[in-house]
């Protein structure tokens, strides 16, 4: 514990009113390390200002459907005791938009398959590219694979 600047810092209730994150959403990013806080004599949770971006880089992450899986990593290489700076939030910025690249070629190669499947029917474990992409289970030997 530590004796807190209350004029430096919020209160759990100012943090979640101002991101809009509920409370319980907020215990668990400090749970998984995303975010931080300290606490009161009284034992209250008191979050640094600086904390606010991070929560909203959380928000952000979520709109984008980025896991928090990605956004712990992401967050390994920001500072904990200030404000990110602009070339930190760059960097997140580019590793996500890599993602969101990633997720854009796959959901496309997805589509081409599914279009070749639109009136087929045929449901092939062997032929099917949905079923069966790059024909994966031609490398598992002949013979049947699944149920
Ligand atoms: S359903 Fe026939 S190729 Fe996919």
């Amino acid at each position: 514990m530590h004796d807190i600047d209350p004029d430096d810092s919020l209160s759990i209730g100012e943090v979640a009113a101002r991101t809009g994150v509920a409370k319980s959403a907020l215990h668990y990013y400090e749970q998984l390390g995303l975010i931080s806080a300290e606490r009161t004599l009284g034992n209250q949770r008191r979050y640094a200002r600086h904390m606010v971006r991070r929560i909203s880089l959380i928000v952000v992450a979520k709109r984008l459907g980025i896991p928090l899986t990605d956004v712990e990593e992401a967050f390994r290489t920001l500072p904990h005791d200030r404000r990110p700076s602009t070339s930190d939030w760059r960097k997140v910025s580019t590793t996500w938009r890599a993602t969101l690249e990633q997720r854009r070629l796959q959901i496309e190669r997805l589509e081409r398959e599914l279009n070749g499947c639109i009136g087929c029917g045929c449901l092939s474990m062997k032929s099917c590219s949905l079923l069966n992409p790059e024909d994966t289970l031609a490398e598992e030997g002949p013979g049947p694979h699944r149920i």
